[in-house]
């Protein structure tokens, strides 16, 4: 588990993710354990007020145990420096934290089982703001089955959370018209994230 040490005020915070990750990566609930060469529990800053929510590992983030390092992750961090962040500021994750054989989608029993991991995450970063990656992961915290237009351009309040929506990275990777829209939902995430949290800056924060 990679995380960013920013001082005393984030160590508890980091012990705790430290602690939950040792716990995580045993996990045997279901068959994915089987198959994964590694447990891919998440990364970033403890106390991050943004946090990412993608969907599972991919072929790279199994091989090397961290979320969004393939293609997929170098247009995310793309995506979150026009935002004014650094990959090291927030706090990136999946729903699944070990990758689905040929990256088919989440069956229902794995999300259940991998459940407790995020929510633990989310208790203990306690993000602001939280940025959902494509559909499938929408769908999957909200319990619903819409589209991803009618989740986009809003902020949705999911437990104590305040979620925004767009496309996930290898969606624009193979549509890259779309990606006016998620710079879009981007900048609108950012007006709500600067009323909430002050001025964005990435000098701004201790690194
Ligand atoms: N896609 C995801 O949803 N998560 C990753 O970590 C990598 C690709």
């Amino acid at each position: 588990m990679q995380t960013m040490l920013s001082g005393e005020a984030s160590s508890s915070s980091l012990k705790e993710l430290m602690l939950l990750c040792e716990t995580a990566r045993e996990c045997r609930q279901c068959q994915l354990a089987e198959t994964r060469k590694n447990f891919v529990f998440g990364e970033g800053n403890a106390q991050a007020e943004l946090l990412v929510i993608g969907e599972a590992p991919g072929a790279e983030e199994d091989a090397s145990g961290r979320p969004f390092v393939g293609r997929s992750g170098q247009l995310l961090d793309k995506i979150l420096q026009a935002a004014g962040f650094c990959r090291q500021e927030v706090y990136i994750c999946n729903i699944l934290k070990c990758r689905p054989p040929g990256n088919r989608n989440p069956l229902q029993g794995e999300i259940e089982s991998c459940m407790p991991w995020l929510l633990g995450q989310l208790q203990i970063v306690k993000p602001k703001v939280i940025l959902i990656l494509g559909k499938v992961a929408a769908n999957t915290l909200f319990d619903n089955k819409l589209p991803l237009g009618a989740m986009r351009g809003k902020v949705t309040r999911w437990k104590e959370f305040d979620c925004f929506i767009t496309y996930h990275p290898a969606a624009l990777l193979r549509n890259p018209e779309w990606k006016k829209g998620c710079w879009e939902d981007i900048q609108l995430m950012m007006g709500h994230y600067k009323k909430l949290c002050g001025t964005k800056s990435a000098t701004e924060h201790e690194h």
